[in-house]
């Protein structure tokens, strides 16, 4: 457990400075007219959502199936147009939904899938994966430096020998190693931001506090602003300074996060937290 997932926010400058904001995020999808919800054209899956992410500090947005959580992230990650609201990156907004715009906003901000075992392709070793990653993020770089600065990232998620892992093919890893090397691939255009939709949901229940002391390792040996999406409160309580609570789209409760799972003041939060296992309880160490 880490100093700032204490019983207050701290939003001092020294603890973390903004580094990507959303102002009054609203994502609306498209229904079949004939089929939509109550007859209307458009779903609301995001409704006016504003966070901020500091660097060196892990926010949590947790929610039941369904209520945005992956919306928000692929908005942040402007793999989708919004239908209003801002985006700012280090206080400038930005736009960047195509082209060299987006290859320039990806070298900031990176985003893990909620399915390590989709996300990484299967005909491509762990060597072409990372490899083109940093060639896009790193620019011209010889064969030799590829294959260092992978090895690099592999230590770096933790993977050793790294060089038993370069050549493997993901079905050749097993779910948490397909995570890390998820990681990793991230962590090759050296972002200020990593947006982590449900890293640990997939995986044993045995594995996934390795997990998690990763990702806190790397936020701060990286100074990382991680967006950390999870069904899983007692993860949220444990390893995140302030957590979002999603419902049907919106934000409707956000705190310190150890205040909110121990003394929501929202009903949805109490009926979720009575839905969970037990949000206090430790996590398993395997
Ligand atoms: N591309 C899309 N087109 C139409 N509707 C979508 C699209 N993507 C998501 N939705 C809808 O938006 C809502 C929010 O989906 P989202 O994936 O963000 O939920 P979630 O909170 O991440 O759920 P889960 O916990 O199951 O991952 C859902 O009702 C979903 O069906
Ligand atoms: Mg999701």
């Amino acid at each position: 457990m880490t100093a700032d997932t204490a019983d207050t926010v701290d939003t001092s400058a020294d603890r973390g400075r903004v580094v990507l904001e959303a102002r009054n995020l609203v994502k609306d999808f498209r229904t079949d007219k004939r089929k939509g919800l109550f007859g209307r054209e458009h779903f609301r899956a995001v409704d006016n959502v504003s966070l901020e992410l500091r660097a060196g500090q892990v926010t949590a947005l947790v929610g039941q199936s369904g209520s945005g959580k992956s919306t928000i992230g692929r908005l942040l990650a402007q793999l989708m147009p919004l239908t209003s609201g801002e985006i700012l990156l280090d206080g400038t907004p930005t736009s960047a939904n195509r082209g060299r715009a987006f290859i320039e906003y990806t070298h900031t901000v990176q985003m893990t899938l909620q399915d390590p075992f989709s996300s990484l392709n299967p005909l491509h070793r762990v060597s072409y994966t990372l490899g083109r990653a940093l060639r896009i993020h790193g620019g011209r770089m010889s064969d030799d430096e590829v294959e260092e600065r992978s090895l690099a990232l592999l230590r770096k998620v933790e993977l050793s020998p790294a060089e038993r892992y370069l050549h493997r093919f993901p079905h050749e890893l097993s779910g948490g190693e397909r995570q890390r090397i998820s990681f990793a691939r991230a962590l090759a255009a050296q972002p200020k931001v990593l947006l982590a939709d449900e890293p640990v949901s997939m995986l044993d229940v045995s594995i996934r506090k390795e997990m998690l002391d990763l990702i806190d390792n790397l936020r701060l040996t990286e100074d990382l602003a991680v967006l950390y999406i999870t069904h899983d409160l007692g993860s949220a309580r444990e390893y995140s300074a302030e957590t979002l609570v999603m419902y049907h789209g919106k934000v409707i409760e956000r705190g310190a996060s150890r205040k909110v799972i121990d003394s929501p003041e929202h009903e949805y939060t109490r009926r979720l937290l009575a839905a969970a296992p037990n949000p206090r309880r430790r996590l398993a160490t395997g």
